[in-house]
């Protein structure tokens, strides 16, 4: 289906009969198409793919992926399994299938458990907003990687939804939002995203950021994260933790913004998350473009931890924790 739209317009993704609908992030910003997944199997293409990616949105897709299932009188346990062999580092993903899994042995309707739980992301993401931007003080220049904006977790964002904030209240903020390669989510989507809001900002190098931190025009960072342990450390987008140890040298405030689905409370030693490893295409071609010698071997890692004594503070629906508290906010943030 192709057509015109905006993140503003759309969620990244819905339901449509049993049909799990979604904007196609693969072709953004070029192409505004969306995708139909009929089948346990194309759903989870569409997110081992990256058709739709973010662990918030991922979250999203696999509870509608298994509300599917349960229309289409499919086996929920199989259901579960393919879709939780998708994407290893999105805690989201496992948090949403356990969930619509609990609840349907309890004879619940998953159509209506899903449709709740996105209602209840997009709502959380806005409170994320609202506590986050009470630390954006006017004129701040931010800096962000990845995106963690509507497209990762269906509106809103987690790292974008306090920038989002805080330009609607007039504070004349400034993004620096890095290209993030190599899917390049940065490049691609977060610089649509903040064009839509007429945001201002400067796409940079994914090399470029500590150039900047050291010459002072970095205030904060404001990043998602994929899995939080216990103790406050975060996976996220690959390159994450060096920008965070650059920001520490440079005394730079480095915030984490995440709703409660993303927050592992059983792990408790960072090295036990499981980090993707994607394929060496993705870094031996730049976009479709094969640019490094034909035999030339490439790791992928996706994500990279960075420990919890370089986060200054982790954002949440419930407002923003040091990460040493986050472990005994399980009770207190509540269930999706
Ligand atoms: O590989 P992706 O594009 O799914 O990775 C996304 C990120 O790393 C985001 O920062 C993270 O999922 C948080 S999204 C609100």
């Amino acid at each position: 289906v192709k057509t015109e739209g905006s993140i503003q317009d759309l969620p990244a993704v819905w339901m449509e009969g049993s049909d799990v609908v979604m904007i196609e992030q693969r072709k953004l910003p070029g192409v505004f198409e969306l995708l139909r997944a009929t089948t346990t199997d194309e759903v989870a293409l569409s997110i081992r793919d990256m058709a739709v990616r973010g662990a918030p949105s991922i979250g999203a897709t696999a509870a509608y992926g298994m509300a599917q299932a349960q229309m289409l009188g499919e086996d929920l346990d199989t259901a579960a399994e393919k879709l939780k062999a998708t994407r290893p580092t999105a805690f989201d993903l496992f948090y949403a299938v356990d969930l619509m899994q609990k609840l349907a042995r309890t004879g619940g309707d998953l159509a209506e458990a899903s449709r709740s739980y996105a209602d209840n992301l997009t709502a959380r993401c806005r409170r994320i907003g609202e506590h986050g931007e009470k630390l954006i003080r006017d004129g701040a220049r931010i800096l962000t990687h990845c995106n963690a904006g509507a497209l990762a977790t269906l509106d809103h964002g987690t790292a974008l939804a306090p920038i989002r904030e805080a330009h609607a209240r007039g504070k004349g903020i400034f993004v620096f939002a890095d290209e993030t390669r190599p899917r390049m989510q940065g490049a691609r989507l977060t610089v649509w995203e903040l064009m839509q809001e007429d945001i201002p900002h400067a796409l940079i190098a994914d090399n470029a950021a500590g150039h900047f931190m050291q010459r002072g025009e970095i205030d904060m960072v404001i990043t998602g994260a994929d899995r939080v342990t216990l103790a406050g450390d975060a996976a996220n987008k690959i390159g994450t933790y060096e920008k965070a140890v650059l920001a520490r040298e440079n005394a730079i405030p480095f915030y984490v913004a995440v709703p409660v689905s993303t927050i592992d409370f059983s792990m408790e030693d960072w090295r036990d998350i499981p980090i993707e490893e994607r394929g060496e295409d993705e870094v031996l071609s730049v976009w479709g473009k094969r640019l490094s010698p034909e035999g030339a071997r490439a790791r992928n890692p996706a994500f990279d931890v960075t420990p919890a004594k370089y986060i200054t503070g982790i954002i949440t629906e419930e407002g923003v924790f040091k990460p040493e508290e986050i472990g005994g906010l399980k009770d207190r943030l509540g269930t999706l």
